[in-house]
């Protein structure tokens, strides 16, 4: 649950958006979102299919860019900044499909995401061995991960729910200090969500998380925070207990958030 306080030595926002919105046409996606997310807090984002949850993280890390507001990244605006420069910055995200190359090793996935770290280009044509700090590493991934032994499988002989803990590893390969996750529980079986968010709770504290998730126990067992997002804005943000009392959010996230694709 919400025992973690922020420790003492993470004051500060990690990341801020100020009146952000963004259009697709003539659709708000998003609408003058604020938010701040205090460094080494697990926050979560809920909202029905369509809130503009994913839309907000591509704002957050810059794979879209904003209609209007301003985006902060620890304390600096990073509101013209490529992805990769705010990747470069300390965030990292795993996507709502997974993101991984099925047809390579589990430790050749990491591998080459631990090179992108080192920002090379062409890592694909460099071998997939790693050198001995990057076994190690491996083996470090592999263990929050809850993937030991896995190491040279096939990632696409792997369950659903491994390739998604896989696709956490890779992400946190690039050791970020901020970490986006988009519905990393999607998909999985009842049997496979346990594992996923008990390796959520194991990422050390001082790695700032923001989740987006739809099932609303698993959320609210994460979250020292939560937002609810709905119709791209921001309609509620607080404890989780407070969260899960608001009336609006009641209203408009239990009634209509029942089908998800
Ligand atoms: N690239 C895009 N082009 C046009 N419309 C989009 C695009 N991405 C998202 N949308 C629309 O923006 C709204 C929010 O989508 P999304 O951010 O994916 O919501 P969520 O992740 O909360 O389910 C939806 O109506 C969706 O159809
Ligand atoms: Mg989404």
């Amino acid at each position: 649950m919400s025992s973690g306080r922020p420790s003492d030595h993470l004051e500060g926002t990690a990341i801020e958006l100020r009146g952000v919105s963004r259009s697709f046409g003539g659709l708000k996606a998003v609408d003058d979102v604020n938010l701040r997310v205090q460094a080494g807090t697990r926050h979560v984002l809920i909202g029905p299919n369509g809130a503009g949850k994913t839309t907000l993280f591509a704002l957050m890390s810059g794979e879209l860019d904003v209609s209007a507001g301003r985006v902060s990244l620890f304390g600096q605006d990073v509101t013209s900044w490529s992805a990769m420069r705010r990747s470069r910055a300390g965030l990292g995200r795993t996507y709502q499909i997974t993101n991984v190359f099925t047809g390579l090793s589990v430790q050749e996935n990491l591998v080459i995401a631990m090179r992108g770290r080192q920002g090379d280009k062409l890592n694909m044509f460099l071998g997939t061995r790693p050198d001995a700090d990057g076994s190690a590493r491996i083996d470090h991934l592999l263990g929050v991960c809850g993937l030991e032994g896995r190491r040279q499988v096939r990632a696409g002989s792997m369950s659903y729910g491994e390739q998604r803990l896989l696709e956490l590893a890779i992400a946190l390969a690039n050791e970020p200090r901020l970490l986006l996750l988009d519905e990393p529980a999607a998909g999985l079986s009842p049997a496979e969500r346990g594992p996923m968010a008990d390796t959520i709770r194991r990422l050390p504290r001082e790695l700032t998380i923001v989740l987006i998730e739809h099932d609303m126990e698993l959320a609210l067992g994460l979250a020292d925070r939560v937002s609810c997002l709905y119709y791209g804005r921001v309609i509620a943000d607080g404890t989780p207990e407070e969260v899960r009392s608001d009336a609006e959010v009641q209203s408009v996230y239990f009634g209509t958030a029942s089908s998800h694709a």
